[in-house]
């Protein structure tokens, strides 16, 4: 779903279907967008269902790939049941095309993509990574760490794919009163802004609090508290973002992304389970396209933010297709046996959210 001047792009391509193609395709004309296959019909790929199709999925074997962590590798620290690796994301009234990691990195050729956000970017970026090393497992890939990014190239193709570790997207900073939480500061976006496909997360550490709280006192202008309502700060970090992306992205070059809120099974309320309070004994997903949990209060707080912001926003709108997929977790089976409900095994459903990026990248959904 596009937010932002693409919109007005998508409106028109639905009234004037000829002057409209020219509209989009004169929008991309001279700039680093132009790899894309303009849109040939609208179809809103984040409403469906997931179908049982074991001859298509899982998209690779996870123990070919030598990228996923710990905490994700499920099979690896002995996850019994694949069910959960067979499922196939099916949008209503369209196909979202199958991931084809070669026809990706030749369309990006010469491009950066980088993944900005917490843990759950990890699992979205790792995924990525399996899904190219599984088309190229034989071309000259390249790691290196600077400046808390990890860059992995793919030489051959000199695309590269890097992951920011950043857990509120605005600044945390060491004072003498101790750290700091500032939801008007956003100082890395220089590092990012001359990427080329940038894909946004935040949301998991707004809620934490205690020892697992990374800051001491949150501050917006000169007013520093204690605490703050956390939906609060959670919408003044994202609106200091999304001006950030107004004043500093040139988005006429950069592909801006941002990931719906990743959602946890913690709750067997929420699924039509009283009384279950993890996923450790889920093995399929929720049937159709409905959660009976309903959406969570920070997706409208973020759809909110993006429907002020000028320049063009891709919300990758996860959120619904993944409560679905209460089997998709590690539960128990990572290499700390705590029970996680909360990242996603690799391979799995992440794979789903980066055949959304390419269908959006590639094919211009
Ligand atoms: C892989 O690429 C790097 C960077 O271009 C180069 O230095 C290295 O020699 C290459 N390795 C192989 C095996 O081709
Ligand atoms: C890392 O930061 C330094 C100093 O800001 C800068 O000169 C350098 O280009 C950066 N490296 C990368 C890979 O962004
Ligand atoms: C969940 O329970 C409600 C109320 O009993 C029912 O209306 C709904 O269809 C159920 N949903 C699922 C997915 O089982
Ligand atoms: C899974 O179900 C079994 C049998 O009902 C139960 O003994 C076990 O505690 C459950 N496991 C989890 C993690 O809830
Ligand atoms: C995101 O998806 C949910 C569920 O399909 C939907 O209710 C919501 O309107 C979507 N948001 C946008 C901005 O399209």
């Amino acid at each position: 779903m596009e937010f932002g001047a693409k919109r007005s792009c998508l409106v028109l391509s639905i009234s004037i279907l000829v002057s409209s193609s020219f509209l989009c395709v004169q929008a991309n004309l001279n700039n680093v967008i132009s790899w894309r296959i303009p849109r040939n019909n609208i179809c809103n790929l984040y409403q469906g269902s997931w179908v049982y199709d074991p001859i298509s999925f899982p998209l690779y074997e996870s123990a070919t790939c030598p990228f996923i962590r710990k905490e994700y590798d499920c099979l690896k620290y002995g996850r019994p049941d694949h069910l959960y690796l067979q499922y196939r994301w099916e949008p209503i009234g369209c196909d979202l095309p199958r991931f084809n990691g070669q026809d990706f990195l030749e369309r990006l050729k010469g491009k950066k993509i980088m993944f900005i956000g917490d843990s759950v970017s990890v699992n979205h970026f790792e995924s990525l990574l399996c899904l190219l090393h599984a088309a190229v497992p034989d071309s000259n890939i390249t790691s290196t760490t600077e400046n808390s990014t990890v860059t992995v190239t793919f030489q051959d193709y000199e695309v590269s794919v890097m992951m920011f570790l950043s857990h509120y997207l605005v600044d945390i900073e060491e004072e003498e009163i101790g750290r700091v939480l500032k939801l008007d500061s956003l100082k890395n976006g220089v590092v990012w802004k001359d990427i080329d496909v940038l894909i946004f997360n935040t949301w998991l550490w707004w809620y934490r609090s205690g020892p697992k709280q990374p800051w001491d006192y949150v501050q917006e202008g000169d007013t520093i508290v204690k605490d703050m309502d956390r939906m609060v700060a959670f919408r003044k970090g994202l609106t200091t973002w999304a001006k950030w992306v107004d004043s500093d992205v040139d988005t006429s070059k950069t592909r801006v992304f941002f990931q719906g809120i990743s959602p946890s099974h913690y709750n067997g309320n929420e699924w039509n389970e009283t009384g279950v309070t993890n996923c450790g004994n889920e093995t399929q997903p929720v049937s159709g396209s409905v959660y009976p949990g309903g959406s969570p209060l920070a997706l409208s707080v973020l759809e909110d933010v993006l429907s002020k912001i000028q320049k063009p926003v891709h919300l990758l709108n996860i959120t619904t297709l993944s409560q679905l997929r209460k089997d998709a977790h590690p539960g128990s089976y990572n290499a700390f046996r705590g029970m996680d409900c909360t990242h996603w095994c690799i391979a799995g459903l992440p794979d789903t959210w980066n055949e959304l990026i390419y269908a959006a990248l590639v094919f211009d959904y």
